[in-house]
């Protein structure tokens, strides 16, 4: 029978139970569940709303309840409701009336909200841990990287030199404001709903703060109808992962291009890449692919949740159960991208020589070519010009800046000297980009420390 038994005089009916149903994925809640209902139990004691004796009984067989689901040896009733019904009618099986004690001042509308608060607080720190190990994993390949040379694309055309490093340490600069961004998050995830009970709050002299302190929440939320309402921080956290989903597919878009045949820049490590059932030459980046495909699941969860959330009138409504499966699969998701990308990305071997090889190609000197004749006192857009007459001729004459004769520069413009070679030399463009935030060995290097040197300062 329910546990609203006297209201109703039949048993809800078996579809319409399945269907209002939400205990196959909110199970994995019974955790914060239990330890929510412990500290919940224990203040009631403080305040005397329940007996100090009862209280200890509830918090026991709680605990008991708890070690048996984690050691597998009490089974979930599937034909709960949810895990909030599944437990408290465990602890009542156990202890009768006692346990019927627990749910005194609270509704399932603040107990549902807590569980969550919880549950994605813990989540929103295993994402940043991993979000840390792959930039470590990163800055490694960076560190390895610091004057391999390559072009820089825009437009995916060579564009102008920079080095692998430089390119990586961009990807740092992504996966740092993801983790910003999951902080902040945190922060609005961090605030205990418990004491709104149904929309309206209670009579009884319940003691929020010391629940607050128990499960270490920062604050206590300050209108009850937006306390058990609320799901912004659920938004708020499937966005951060919809963002970091993003970056993490435009990452693998890129080590996509950079292992076909067309560029040859990485190669991956044989454990992480697989193979035709037809064409034996093939060594596919599968699990890229799988990154960049998943991202739009996350996006879908995004959208569902601001779809859920937008006609609801205060406070609770049931449409809201919806939000878990969502942000389960978003968390789900993204966890598991990052996990299987880290070794991927921590084995690829770089083909320096293939990189320095397309930087040899496509021109990516002539802005510093301008530049040159712009330090012998020409306009720049006059310089742009001289230059792309240069490049027209080169590419009639099959020739690139390096291999064109001081007499041939000479021709184009008289300002032309020896010195132009040092000044279109690939190596040379890129450590004169010596400004924060350039390609230069030695900024990147500083970069590097920054981003470990921030790391390190972390908590988590
Ligand atoms: N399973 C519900 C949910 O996930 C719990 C809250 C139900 N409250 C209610 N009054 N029906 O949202």
């Amino acid at each position: 029978m329910a546990l609203w038994e006297g209201r109703f005089k039949k048993e809800l009916d078996a579809k319409t139970n399945d269907f209002n149903s939400s205990i196959s994925f909110d199970n994995r809640l019974y955790k914060q569940d239990i330890l929510g209902s412990i500290a919940h139990t224990k203040m009631l004691a403080k305040q005397k709303i329940i007996s100090k004796d009862d209280a200890n009984s509830i918090v026991e067989e709680l605990l008991k309840i708890l070690n048996e689901l984690e050691n597998n040896i009490l089974k979930i009733d599937f034909e709960a409701e949810d895990i909030h019904m599944f437990i408290e009618s465990e602890l009542t099986k156990r202890l009768g009336s006692i346990g019927k004690k627990l749910h005194t001042a609270r509704s399932r509308n603040d107990q549902v909200s807590l569980d969550i608060r919880m549950y994605l607080k813990e989540e929103i720190n295993n994402v940043i841990i991993l979000l840390k190990k792959l930039i470590n994993v990163i800055i490694e390949k960076a560190e390895e990287n610091l004057d391999t040379v390559m072009p820089g694309y825009t437009h995916l055309q060579r564009a102008q030199p920079i080095t692998f490093a430089h390119h990586l340490m961009a990807y740092v600069e992504m996966f740092l404001r993801d983790i910003s961004r999951l902080e902040d998050t945190f922060k609005r995830t961090n605030i205990l709903p418990l004491g709104n009970c149904a929309l309206a709050g209670t009579t009884y002299n319940i003691d929020r703060e010391y629940v607050k302190e128990e499960l270490n929440f920062d604050d206590i939320t300050k209108n009850s109808l937006d306390g058990v309402s609320d799901r912004d921080f659920v938004i708020e956290f499937a966005f951060d992962i919809s963002v970091i989903m993003m970056h993490l597919s435009r990452f693998s878009e890129e080590i996509i291009l950079w292992c076909s045949w067309e560029f040859k820049f990485i190669e991956l490590d044989d454990s992480f890449a697989t193979g035709s059932s037809i064409m034996p030459q093939k060594k596919n980046p599968d699990i890229t692919e799988l990154v960049r495909g998943k991202t739009g699941r996350t996006y879908g969860n995004l959208m569902n949740l601001l779809t859920m959330m937008k006609g609801l009138p205060l406070a609770y409504n049931k449409d809201m159960q919806e939000d878990k499966e969502s942000i389960f699969d978003s968390i789900d998701t993204v966890k598991m991208c990052l996990d299987t990308l880290l070794p991927m990305v921590k084995t690829f071997k770089v083909n320096k020589e293939n990189m320095k090889n397309a930087a040899l190609k496509g021109f990516i000197n002539a802005t510093d070519c301008a530049d040159y004749l712009v330090r012998k006192g020409i306009p720049f857009r006059e310089a742009y010009k001289i230059t792309g007459e240069i490049i027209a001729y080169c590419i009639e004459n099959n020739k690139n800046l390096e291999n064109l004769t001081i007499n041939e520069y000479k021709q184009k413009n008289c300002n032309f000297d020896e010195d132009i070679y040092n000044s279109i030399d690939l190596i040379n463009c890129v450590v004169n980009r010596n400004i924060e935030g350039g390609p230069s060995p030695i900024q990147v290097k500083k970069h590097i420390e920054i981003v470990k040197t921030r790391l390190k300062k972390e908590k988590i």
